[in-house]
């Protein structure tokens, strides 16, 4: 299958007044064409900074250095000059957020705001782009489109917002869509039929998807891979069956215990994560989750294990992956593939 995009050892630092930090270290993988790639993590492991860093949304002059590189179907997005970057943004990759109140602008209309979407990046007449608008406020499931058009973004619901934001994100059929916690301030009913929403556009469609979560669930309903990060780094990477019948890194056997439960297993709870994720001035050397894990030895608080395969499609970076992975295993969490 087609690489769509390749992300190969990214490094992204923000300059702040304390020096260079490292939000990201390091991280590679690939999203192939028409697939969905779930990342995963605790608040504060560097999601949100590695989708940002994609797009190139930090300003380089004054306040980020990215190293490593992104291609993008082979082209490197990380020597773009800015101005092809602005034709990369919203046509050939696209971006969904949490917060589609302030993501939307609140002066113009929904109808508005996708149409400008459209010329921005199409050779479209307005009456075109108004009728493609239209169209694609039905298809992400807007009743009444031709009327919604005109609305303007207070009117309408949180759950129609986040469709209207998925609309305009799809209105120049991206190859990749970026789901950034995308129904993270929605109820748990909307939450669950803007997922629908999105994994419906990626196989009608055949776009790829980037889903970022905390929420391992969700991703073992609709994804197909799962990288799992933990400060700036990925701790474990694989099919969403390696992952979920097999996790072998002891951070993602601590997530996938923090999911909520309907019945008890056999599996006894064998820890949840305790502590919180480090601010990333305080980065511990060796293994970063080692001063939460509930295994660690010496070699684990001096040395940085690597991010080994352990078999064709899962790795992970953990000194004891092999001691551990039968140990793990049966913690392994009862999940309904999608
Ligand atoms: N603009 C910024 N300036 C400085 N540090 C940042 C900035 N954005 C994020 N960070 C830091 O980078 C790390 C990763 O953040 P982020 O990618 O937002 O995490 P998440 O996995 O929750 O999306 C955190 O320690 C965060 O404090
Ligand atoms: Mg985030």
């Amino acid at each position: 299958m087609e690489t769509v995009l390749q992300v190969a050892n990214l490094c992204t630092e923000f300059k702040t007044e304390r020096g260079m930090l490292k939000a990201v270290d390091g991280v590679s993988f690939e999203v192939h064409e028409g697939e969905m790639l779930g990342i995963v993590g605790e608040s504060g492991c560097g999601k949100s900074v590695t989708s940002q860093s994609i797009l190139r949304l930090y300003d380089e002059k004054s306040f980020v250095r990215y190293s490593g590189d992104i291609l993008f179907h082979q082209e490197s997005l990380l020597s773009l000059p800015e101005r092809q970057m602005e034709s990369v943004r919203g046509a050939k990759i696209s971006m969904v957020f949490q917060d589609a109140l302030s993501s939307l602008n609140p002066v113009f209309t929904v109808g508005d705001q996708i149409v400008e979407a459209i010329l921005i990046h199409q050779k479209k007449t307005k009456a075109q782009a108004k009728e493609q608008a239209i169209e694609m406020l039905d298809l992400v499931g807007i009743p009444d489109p031709a009327r919604r058009f005109y609305q303007y973004p207070f009117e309408l619901s949180g759950g129609m917002r986040q469709r209207v934001m998925i609309a305009v994100a799809l209105a120049c059929h991206p190859q990749l869509l970026i789901a950034d916690e995308p129904t993270t301030a929605l109820d748990v009913t909307i939450q669950a039929q803007i997922m629908d929403l999105i994994v419906e556009m990626n196989k009608k469609l055949g776009m790829a998807v980037m889903l970022i979560t905390h929420d391992l669930a969700v991703v073992a309903e609709t994804c197909d891979r799962v990288i799992v990060m933990y400060l700036g780094q990925i701790v474990e990477e694989g099919r969403v069956e390696d992952i979920f019948d097999h996790p072998m890194h002891p951070y993602t056997v601590g997530l996938m215990n923090s999911i909520p439960k309907l019945e008890t297993t056999k599996a006894t709870r064998l820890y949840q994560i305790s502590g919180t994720v480090p601010l990333l001035s305080q980065i511990p050397s060796g293994c970063r989750f080692a001063p939460r894990c509930p295994y660690a030895t010496e070699r684990c608080l001096e040395e940085m294990p690597e991010l080994r395969s352990v078999s064709e499609t899962q790795g992970v970076r953990c000194h004891y992956q092999n001691e551990r992975s039968s140990e793990l295993e049966q913690t392994s969490f009862n999940y309904e593939a999608g």
